[in-house]
């Protein structure tokens, strides 16, 4: 089956999930080819839900100690997607094309299509979700301005909504994507690390530090002494990265059917930004939806 309306581009469902026709392709293409390096780590996530902050923070863990004296963060002038491959856009052809000392890949592919390679290897990986309503929202948002930015009417909030509640979206349905590495990370706690974006919103340098340690590169006594965990809770906060001169005005494009300003990235960046979009009506609703479709797995996701 196919729907337009979810991207600038058309979807398809493939495996229980919908994909944008731009990323299908080369993720079948990835589950024939892709080879994990041993010390990969995956950050998994579906869109929206702070892939773009959960990059910046592991970036900038796993290479704090590359960084001495004048040399500075390429997160000051990359934007986080350039600095972290997507499996199933820049690895799926071109496995070589990444950087292969910072041991990072990231995917919105579900846990149940990722290719047989990485789910037999050792690799770990990070999942961050969040409140489904603040997720439809901002997809809702990136989905309109990519429109927009492709001369296409852009998809009513109500449509889109409509959509995503009947499980078709960007890699969705939600619930199952969610669930899908849930039950992972409950089935492989030591190789999965299952996150939120409200409690890493909540407690940053807890979760820095965790994200450190889950990645087997703790922060040293004197690297807490000297305020290593603030420093990178800093440069990776919504208002430093959303100032910078590469994600305000830099463009994020794969190809001619997929070019977006990197802002659209760094929208606002807070937790309920769903209240000043959907009504209270639509709220309950998916409220009720998620709750049904995650009864019985144990997960209750904070709103
Ligand atoms: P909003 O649209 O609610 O503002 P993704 O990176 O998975 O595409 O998710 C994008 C969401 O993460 C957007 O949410 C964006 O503003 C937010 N975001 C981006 N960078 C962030 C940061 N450094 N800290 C917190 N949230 C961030």
């Amino acid at each position: 089956p196919r729907v337009k309306n979810l991207s600038a581009n058309d979807c398809y469902l493939y495996q229980g999930f919908w994909y944008d026709s731009l990323f299908l392709e080369r993720l079948m293409s990835a589950q024939d080819h892709f080879i994990p390096l041993s010390t990969d780590i995956f950050i998994t996530s579906c869109p929206k839900t702070g892939t773009t902050w959960l990059k910046a923070l592991t970036f900038a863990i796993c290479t704090r100690s590359r960084l001495s004296g004048s040399s500075a963060s390429s997160l000051l002038t990359k934007m986080p997607h350039e600095c972290v491959p997507l499996l199933e856009y820049d690895l799926a052809q071109n496995p070589l094309k990444r950087d292969c000392a910072v041991p990072l890949v990231s995917t919105h592919v579900p846990y149940s299509s990722l290719p047989k390679s990485i789910i037999s290897s050792c690799c770990k990986m990070i999942y961050i979700c969040r409140d489904a309503k603040d997720a439809f929202v901002s997809l809702w948002y990136f989905i309109a301005d990519m429109q927009r930015s492709k001369n296409v009417e852009p998809v009513s909030l109500e449509e889109a909504f409509e959509l995503f509640c009947s499980g078709i979206s960007s890699y969705g349905p939600y619930w199952d994507h969610v669930l899908g590495y849930w039950r992972a990370s409950l089935e492989f706690p030591e190789k999965i690390l299952f996150l939120t974006y409200e409690e890493m919103k909540r407690d940053t340098a807890a979760h820095v530090k965790k994200l450190a340690e889950f990645m087997g590169c703790s922060f040293t006594a004197e690297e807490e002494e000297e305020g290593e965990v603030q420093k990178i809770v800093s440069m990776c906060s919504f208002e430093k990265l959303s100032n910078l001169e590469v994600n305000k005005n830099g463009m994020h494009s794969l190809d001619t059917s997929y070019a977006v300003k990197n802002s659209v990235f760094f929208r606002k960046g807070e937790i309920g930004d769903w209240e000043n979009n959907l009504t209270p009506e639509m709220g309950a609703r998916l409220d009720d939806i998620m709750e049904q479709k995650l009864k019985g797995s144990g997960l209750k996701l904070p709103r």
